[in-house]
């Protein structure tokens, strides 16, 4: 007798036959009464869920938060005190690839966070980059459709790309970092997450602090080159999984060191720059990095689906002590993510065990698609509303945060003129890079460029020159000897469609 488990049907009847069909004869037909394959096709036609519209491949893997430093001056927040360890669960992701894209490609990293604290789960959705493209949502969809396929090629456009990066100068410093050796990390071990947004940590006076939050690398950040990553796409399309998978199976867990800068309440109103413009860093200098903890990677899922694809990620997903701040984009993020969960796993998706709470839950949401736990957490059937007499939930008046403060008119605020787009990027350009640093960068925009219709490219470079004519004279020469190699002439006519990049000797052998 095999000690194997016995295949039964999903509803746990023995299952006797799973290799033959029952038909009419030996040559068939199919008997419908067969309806365990029909059960088995109509599985397999269910598989796929919605991927995310944008991080669609992704790696994760679980592990913990410790915390080291005394941050009881700022927040309340347990899961931020001196010596508390959180359970939580790490997805990194590239943003436009779909669920199949080769991992070792330029791009913006995702940096998601999701923390099970006692006081409920707290998702940090960051990115390996301190900023972002654009500073208002509005501009979110339209950005998003440049970075995904073109409706009627169904490639990828560098001409959208590129028209819509040089139309929104904001996106400058994103694309200068995007460009430059940190657009392409050797793995998601070896780069640094930013939660880039401005957050705020309150504490049990009721007193708000500015934050940033930042997990510094302690493997290093390394990358590759361009073509470094074309020869490891060309052997494995799963370079990042790799990786990390087999870090941890090895018993090499990643660690991140976390650090914040705090700006006071009152000083966001003196500050040189929008401190809540997610295109901007606060300067180090001016606000200096504090040591707070380290997060470490040191198990793998068991399931890639049910522990990292039905994973859903909210910045609307805060505990007390810890809260958002005026900037634009975060205020829309609130939204969009727990739509596009109820969109892409169902409406009770925080039911899904990777996403449930690991501390108590009660609340009066009632009934509705994959509300499987019974629901009502209320912990008695009669209350199913409130108020009422039989012990329902109360609310927790302390777990309340402080006003935030606001001040102007309710008016559409013009986000793209009057400011200063370019200091920063220059200060990336001109400060921090070696020379080395900005002869790739170079390389890699201008290759990037190859094929754009000029007068974009002239839009674009306009800008560099902006940021450092150094900038525009390096991109602009890469520029025109690698259109030279590929085979176009960059002063000539605009090239309308989309081109190949690099035309290499295509002759099949
Ligand atoms: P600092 O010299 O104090 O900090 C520079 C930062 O740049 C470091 O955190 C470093 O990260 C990071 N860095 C190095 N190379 C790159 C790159 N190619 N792309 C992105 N980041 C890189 O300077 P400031 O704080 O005055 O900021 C100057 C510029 O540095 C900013 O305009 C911004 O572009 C960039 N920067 C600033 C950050 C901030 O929060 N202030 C964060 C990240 C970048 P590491 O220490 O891990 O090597
Ligand atoms: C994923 C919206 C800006 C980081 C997503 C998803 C949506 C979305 C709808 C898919 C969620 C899912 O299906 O699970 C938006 C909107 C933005 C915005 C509307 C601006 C207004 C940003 C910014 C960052 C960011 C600024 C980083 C600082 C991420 C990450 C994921 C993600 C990391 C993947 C999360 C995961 O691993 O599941 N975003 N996004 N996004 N976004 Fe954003």
């Amino acid at each position: 007798m095999s000690n194997n488990p016995k295949l039964t049907t999903t509803s746990g009847a023995p299952w006797p036959n799973n290799q033959d069909s029952v038909t009419a004869g030996e040559r068939g037909p199919l008997l419908m009464q067969d309806y365990q394959l029909l059960e088995k096709l109509a599985h397999q036609n269910r598989e796929r869920i919605p991927e995310r519209t944008v991080h669609a491949k992704g790696w994760g893997a679980h592990g913990v938060l410790k915390i080291t430093a005394d941050l009881s001056k700022y927040t309340k927040a347990k899961a931020l005190q001196a010596g508390a360890e959180t359970p939580m669960l790490a997805r990194f992701s590239t943003v436009a690839g779909e669920s199949g894209a080769a991992d070792h490609e330029r791009d913006v990293r995702g940096f998601a966070l999701k923390f099970y604290t006692e006081e409920g789960n707290w998702d940090l959705v960051g990115n390996n980059t301190p900023v972002f493209f654009i500073r208002d949502a509005y501009k979110f969809p339209d950005f998003i459709h440049t970075q995904k396929r073109h409706p009627k090629t169904n490639m990828r456009s560098p001409t959208a790309m590129w028209d819509f990066w040089s139309l929104s100068p904001e996106s400058l410093h994103q694309v200068t970092i995007l460009m430059s050796d940190r657009g392409l990390p050797v793995s998601p071990m070896h780069m640094n997450g930013y939660g880039s947004h401005t957050y705020s940590l309150w504490n049990d006076k009721g007193e708000r602090y500015w934050v940033k939050f930042h997990f510094k690398t302690e493997q290093g950040n390394k990358t590759y080159t361009n073509e470094q990553a074309e020869r490891i796409v060309g052997r494995t399309r799963e370079g990042y999984q790799e990786q990390l998978f087999n870090s941890i199976k090895d018993g090499y867990f990643p660690r991140w060191k976390m650090q914040i800068q705090v700006m006071e309440e009152l000083e966001a109103e003196n500050c040189a720059f929008n401190p809540f413009d997610l295109t901007k860093v606060w300067p180090h200098a001016d606000f200096p990095l504090m040591d707070v903890g380290y997060f470490e990677l040191n198990r793998n899922p068991e399931n890639y689906f049910a522990e990292v694809e039905t994973a859903a990620f909210a910045p609307s997903n805060i505990v007390p002590g810890i809260s958002w701040s005026p900037d634009k984009m975060l205020q829309a993020r609130i939204f969009s993510y727990a739509d596009a969960h109820r969109h892409r796993l169902g409406t009770h998706y925080d039911q899904i065990p990777v996403n449930r709470p690991k501390c108590p839950v009660h609340h009066y949401h009632k009934d509705g698609e994959m509300n499987v736990y019974g629901g009502m957490k209320t912990g008695n059937p009669n209350a199913y509303y409130e108020p009422n007499s039989f012990n329902g939930p109360v609310e927790q008046r302390d777990a309340q945060e402080p006003p935030l403060r606001v001040s102007g008119d309710a008016e559409r605020y013009d986000h793209r003129t009057g400011h200063d787009d370019y200091s920063q990027p220059r200060a990336l350009y001109e400060k921090v890079m070696t020379q080395d640093e900005r002869d790739r960068l170079h390389g890699n925009m201008g290759g990037a460029l190859v094929g754009v219709p000029t007068e974009i490219v002239e839009r674009w470079m306009g800008h560099l020159k902006q940021v450092h004519p150094d900038y525009e004279a390096g991109v602009r020469a890469k520029w025109e000897e690698k259109s030279a190699e590929a085979g176009y002439d960059p002063n000539g006519l605009p090239i309308t469609g989309d081109t190949p990049h690099e035309a290499g000797d295509e002759t099949p052998h």
